[in-house]
């Protein structure tokens, strides 16, 4: 029989990455299994409120671990977060998600009550864990679950910039017939209609974008882009899942296997770009500390002038949570 030596164990203990997602909807299910496919993470907690539902949905996934070829352990739990305990990377996905014709600010009063509870329970149970935010309205969430972690900035970010980039660059993509996988770009601002897709930051296997498509086109894949979510409710009838969700697990890998990945994630301002306490899309530095840094780039008159007006309906969204008082 092999014997277990415990020195060995605490040699490897580092290496043993343990991931929850909380809310198994359809955005939590399909980042949890991207996470187990892609084995990011040794073991995926997906929690759900709703009884049995998450313990499904984790089954299923790790059912499918002799196809996919994975060992990443995944779990289920109704609502008792004693099995997220001590979490590297906590995703939070839940909430309502968008009906037609509602925009993501329409649920923050039934959102941030959600919102605020899982972040106190994970954060009693995952003390040190980075906590990423995909709940909508996306930036207002974050800076919700921020107040209710009591933790450092630097371990509270929403994700939105990566999906956003991700959307326009597959716009790109599908635009001029290459390859979506040399196509970079940052997008700032909020996760709405007021988010800024910066072209002169957008280049295609190197090239500035702009040297290969005409200001119209561009201009036409931006408000797509601004739109894109919205696209999806109407086509579906609720939000769009796959892309959220595999987002949502592109940043939890930039954390696990600390990889310093720069992507635009929803950071905490504290004088960056001239604005203070407000959660707001940049670049960032992801690693293994969450956001190791974030980036400020030279905006020219014009960028900083869309910045400040999208920081202008995120700052709105965020005085109606503070005038409903439900973080005290
Ligand atoms: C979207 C939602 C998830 O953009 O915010 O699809």
């Amino acid at each position: 029989m092999l014997k277990f030596d415990p020195k060995i164990k605490s040699q490897f203990k580092s290496l043993h990455m343990k991931v929850t997602v909380v809310g198994a909807g359809n955005v939590g299910a399909t980042c949890a299994d991207v996470l187990a496919q892609r084995e990011i993470a040794n073991e995926i907690v997906l929690l759900d409120i709703k009884e049995g539902f998450a313990e499904g949905k984790a089954l299923d996934i790790w059912e499918t671990s002799p196809i996919n070829l994975y060992d990443s352990r995944t779990v289920g739990s109704t609502n008792d977060y004693s099995k997220t305990a001590d979490s590297d990377v906590v995703v939070i996905t839940s909430g309502l998600p968008r009906k037609p014709g509602m925009s993501r600010d329409d649920l923050i009063a039934t959102n941030a009550g959600i919102v605020k509870s899982v972040t106190e329970q994970v954060v009693k149970y995952s003390p040190n864990a980075k906590i990423v935010i995909v709940s909508n309205p996306l930036d207002v969430m974050t800076y919700c679950a921020f107040l209710a972690a009591k933790v450092d900035s630097s371990k509270v970010f929403g994700m939105a910039g990566v999906l956003d980039t991700a959307r326009y660059r597959s716009f790109l993509a599908l635009e001029l017939n290459v390859s979506p996988k040399d196509i970079q770009a940052v997008l700032m601002g909020g996760h709405g209609d007021t988010m800024v897709p910066l072209p002169r930051y957008t280049t295609v296997g190197g090239i500035p974008v702009t040297e290969l498509i005409s200001e119209d086109k561009l201009n036409d894949i931006i408000e797509r882009t601004k739109f894109g979510g919205g696209e999806i409710v109407k086509l579906l009838g609720t939000s769009a899942w796959y892309a959220p969700g595999a987002a949502a697990a592109q940043m939890v890998e930039a954390i696990v296997r600390d990889q310093k990945r720069i992507f635009p994630v929803c950071a905490w301002l504290q004088g960056e770009y001239g604005m203070k306490d407000i959660y707001l899309g940049v670049p960032v530095v992801l690693g293994k500390n969450g956001i190791e840094k974030i980036i400020e780039l030279d905006l020219n008159a014009e960028e900083k002038a869309l910045l400040e007006e999208s920081a202008v309906a995120v700052r709105g969204v965020m005085k109606v949570l503070d005038d409903m008082n439900v973080m005290s």
